[in-house]
């Protein structure tokens, strides 16, 4: 029998975990339950990453982890626990299905435009590397990964997966039209990846874009993949269109380690009450299941739900409001008793149990993602992130004496516009400058040049940062400022 780590949670985390254990048991699930520490009375035990170290060892042994909400202590300067499993065992996709459930009413159920999306959001980089500083007491600073190895292996899983639902389209959202370098990367990666795949309708819409066609047409997307934060919102945008956080599931998928949870929090309104919507968290079991290849387990599951929502079923979060609700155990239990049963709209088959998805292996060592180098790479500059007030020609003036001969000043930006050599009087400023010194003639410089430009500009001005101009080929390895 396969055994799998669960962890209950915080919240209403418990509840609706033993609901959901109550029915895998009802239903003869073959797993074995490991149960594990992680969460707030974790950290409040004084660790500082929200698990045990024996929780860390079984996850990492069993490859497996069913987990309930879980609440991050506010004000103790620790990190979520959620993102820390997902960041530290390389869960690189997250998988989010939105879909229709015939029995919840949403104003497209009523339209009758089915919604069935699945969002596939980046997992690990972002905003969410978490790397943020003050630059000054005025200005803060967040650092945004998008590498290309990690974007290939989330591209790559939503192909596949699309490929194998056989989706009418694939689409990535993203913002590369202001964030050309970061977003335009994950863009870049998504055609690539797109080539090999010549059977699957690929295509792009602008972050904002999609978000109104998502609720004006939902029906016209399928599979929609894209970076952590964007992904993120969108995929509770798209919780809403199909009748809110009880009903979305997600599955957080990586090549050793695979995390099945809801979407939603520890509901701290509703805890303890045995009242909160188990569906989600059901939902997400049955995904697991599935990768485990127990799909007649999963199918009877999910006929016996589908069949007590379209009877009108309900918890206190949703459905006709006209009938009284059902608390959690009752909702449960009425899914228990109507195994067998199959629902007249979205009816699931029974396909035979396939081998379990994963191959667990142990690794020796962490493992390197590295892409070939494929162009020669110069350092032509360098960017020194400076704190002043005052205006933008005095400051010109004073970096123009640490030029010397192998640096020109080329330009100044406040908040990333340029306000040096030309600008606009208009532009509002904060005490916090870039100025961009490149090499001239675009000889190539090295670390020491910028070194020794770093000390002799540090004698003028407080340094906050630092950041290299390269170049690959003839193509500029970072932005221009706008008004450049
Ligand atoms: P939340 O998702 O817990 O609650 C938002 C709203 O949705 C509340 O009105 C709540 O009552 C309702 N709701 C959520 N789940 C429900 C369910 N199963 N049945 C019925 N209604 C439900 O989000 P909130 O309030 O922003 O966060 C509360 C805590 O949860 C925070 O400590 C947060 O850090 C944590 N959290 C944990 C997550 C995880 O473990 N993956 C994800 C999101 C938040």
């Amino acid at each position: 029998m396969t055994k799998i780590a669960v962890a209950k949670g915080d919240g209403i985390g418990p509840e609706i975990m033993n609901a959901v254990l109550k029915v895998f048991n009802a239903a003869e699930v073959p797993l074995e339950y490991a149960f594990v520490d992680m969460g707030k009375w974790v950290f409040d035990k004084g660790f500082s990453n929200g698990m045990t170290p024996e929780a860390q060892q079984a996850i990492e042994t069993l490859g497996i982890l069913f987990k309930g909400p879980m609440e991050t202590p506010k004000g103790k300067g620790v990190k979520s626990v959620n993102v820390t499993a997902r960041k530290t065992w390389n869960t690189y996709a997250n998988k989010r299905v939105f879909q229709t459930l015939h029995g919840v009413d949403t104003v497209f159920s009523k339209a009758d435009i089915p919604v069935d999306i699945t969002v596939v959001r980046e997992n690990i980089e972002d905003t969410y590397g978490g790397i943020e500083h003050m630059l000054t007491h005025d200005v803060a600073l967040s650092r945004r990964f998008i590498t290309r190895p990690g974007s290939l292996q989330v591209i790559r899983y939503a192909f596949e997966m699309a490929k194998k639902k056989i989706a009418k389209r694939i689409t990535c959202g993203h913002k590369a039209n202001i964030m050309k370098i970061t977003d335009g990367l994950f863009l870049d990666v998504f055609y690539e990846v797109a080539k090999e795949y010549p059977e699957l309708k690929a295509d792009d819409v602008i972050v904002d874009d999609l978000c109104m066609k998502l609720v004006t047409r939902p029906d016209l997307f399928d599979v929609v993949v894209l970076t952590n934060l964007q992904g993120d919102i969108v995929s509770d945008l798209c919780a809403g269109l199909v009748g809110g956080l009880g009903f979305a599931p997600s599955a957080n998928i990586g090549d050793h380690i695979c995390i099945f949870e809801a979407v939603h929090g520890t509901a701290p309104d509703l805890a303890g009450k045995n009242i909160a919507n188990p569906t989600a968290l059901l939902l997400s079991g049955l995904a697991m299941l599935r990768h485990l290849g127990l799909m007649e387990n999963a199918a009877i599951i999910e006929n016996a739900l589908l069949h007590t929502l379209e009877h009108g079923v309900h918890t206190g979060d949703f459905g006709d409001k006209s009938k009284p609700s059902v608390n959690t155990t009752d909702f449960v239990q009425a899914i228990i008793d109507n195994f067998g049963k199959t629902p007249q709209t979205g009816a699931k088959p029974m396909l035979p149990d396939q081998p379990a998805t994963q191959t667990m292996f142990k690794l020796q060592k962490n493992p390197m993602m590295e892409s070939k180098e494929l162009e020669m790479e110069k350092i032509v500059g360098v960017d020194l992130f400076i704190e002043s007030n005052e205006q933008p020609q005095v400051i010109a003036n004073r970096c123009l004496r640490h030029a010397g001969v192998k640096f020109t000043l080329v330009n100044i930006s406040n908040r990333g516009t340029q306000v040096w050599p030309t600008g606009s009087i208009y532009t509002n400023l904060v005490n916090q400058y870039n100025a961009r010194f490149e090499s001239i003639d675009g000889f190539p410089l090295n670390q020491q040049d910028v070194i020794g430009l770093y000390v002799s500009m540090s004698g003028d001005f407080k340094i906050c940062s630092l950041e290299l101009l390269n170049m690959w080929g003839d193509k500029k390895a970072y932005s221009l400022a706008q008004g450049q």
